[in-house]
């Protein structure tokens, strides 16, 4: 069995972004503005919590260092407890992180890291709490801050936090958002608005590019950070008077795909090699029993060498991706 993943382009893959779910109970404007519509046969829709044992020890086995739960909102599984600690029994994945709009955080953080959680991302797209409920459809704001809080209470030492950068709807606010981090340790991501085939208007309207915070924070002496490994395509900055950091996430930059370090695999069993314009590579009919893990390994191993070098978003062409909610962006 291969010991690595790597693709045409000399990428290597130790990050896997697993989607458990599709179904969100927020309702962002930019992801699902009508709030989660459900879609095919109710039965069976999405991996089984032996299925994501299965597809976490094949990937494990191919080098997969860290595995992020996306959804929907992985957090409305029921198994969400039983799903991490089934990915924690594979010693080589040091890294469990889960992307969250947060609204579980303050009653089950806690519970979460005993199973064996290690990293937290919570989406936060605006510190005004009506302004947060106009653009997530739920009047929470508090409740996920409250959270965030447990986060730290409970042992994390730094939550990462997504903002979906969008501009006048929040673009404003770079100030507040760096006030919040002064003290604390949470590193901020701003991430620029991709469109998705349901948000062309919405995109047309509020897309900003990221460069814009950019050359706001260097003229606040706020510096580039090194990248780590395991990153991924953010550029992090950094200030000594902050104990929090700024990351920048520019899928439109040239370079990009570069960086490129994840591979994704949605709710229903596919494996994306990007997330926009393909279909994926059905693993579901190789998740059925254990006996079937290296075929499994070796359709995952052989699906790369498929991987393009780039997607095709600057020709506005967002392949079939509809919106993020079910691979969890
Ligand atoms: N553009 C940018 N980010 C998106 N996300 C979802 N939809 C989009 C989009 N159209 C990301 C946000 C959110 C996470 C769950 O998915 O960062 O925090
Ligand atoms: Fe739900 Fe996340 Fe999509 Fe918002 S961005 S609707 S929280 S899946």
């Amino acid at each position: 069995m291969l010991s690595q993943l790597t693709d045409a382009f000399a990428r290597k893959f130790y990050y896997l972004r697993l989607s458990i779910t599709d179904v969100c109970n927020f309702r962002c404007t930019y992801c699902l503005p009508e709030g989660y519509q459900p879609s095919g046969a109710p039965t069976k829709r999405f991996l089984s919590l032996d299925e994501i044992r299965r597809v976490s020890r094949a990937f494990a086995a191919l080098g997969t260092e860290k595995v992020r739960l996306t959804g929907g909102e992985p957090s409305l599984r029921r198994d969400f407890v039983e799903i991490l600690a089934a990915i924690r029994e594979n010693p080589s994945i040091k890294t469990l992180a889960v992307t969250t709009n947060g609204y579980r955080l303050a009653r089950d953080v806690a519970v979460w890291r005993d199973a064996g959680l290690t990293a937290l991302n919570v989406s936060v797209d605006s510190l005004d709490a009506r302004q947060f409920h106009a653009i997530t459809g739920q009047d929470k704001f508090h409740q996920v801050m409250a959270g965030i809080d447990a986060a730290f209470d409970c042992g994390f030492a730094k939550v990462k936090v997504n903002t979906v950068l969008m501009r006048d709807v929040n673009d404003h606010q770079l100030n507040a958002f760096l006030h919040w981090i002064k003290d604390r340790p949470i590193q901020l991501r701003f991430i620029e608005l991709m469109e998705t085939g349901e948000g062309r208007a919405l995109f047309a309207r509020h897309h900003l590019p990221g460069t814009v915070i950019r050359d706001k924070l260097l003229a606040q002496g706020w510096q580039l950070a090194p990248r780590g490994r395991s990153d991924g395509p953010a550029q992090v900055f950094r200030h000594d008077d902050y104990q929090g950091e700024i990351g920048l996430i520019m899928p439109y930059e040239k370079d990009f795909c570069l960086s490129c370090n994840r591979l994704r695999v949605s709710a229903v069993g596919n494996l994306h090699l990007c997330l926009f314009g393909e279909q994926g590579i059905p693993l579901r009919d190789l998740l059925a029993e254990d006996s079937q893990m290296d075929d499994l390994a070796q359709r995952i191993a052989g699906g790369l060498s498929l991987k393009k070098q780039t997607h095709f978003l600057h020709d506005g062409n967002s392949g079939i991706t509809q919106n993020l909610s079910f691979i969890g962006g």
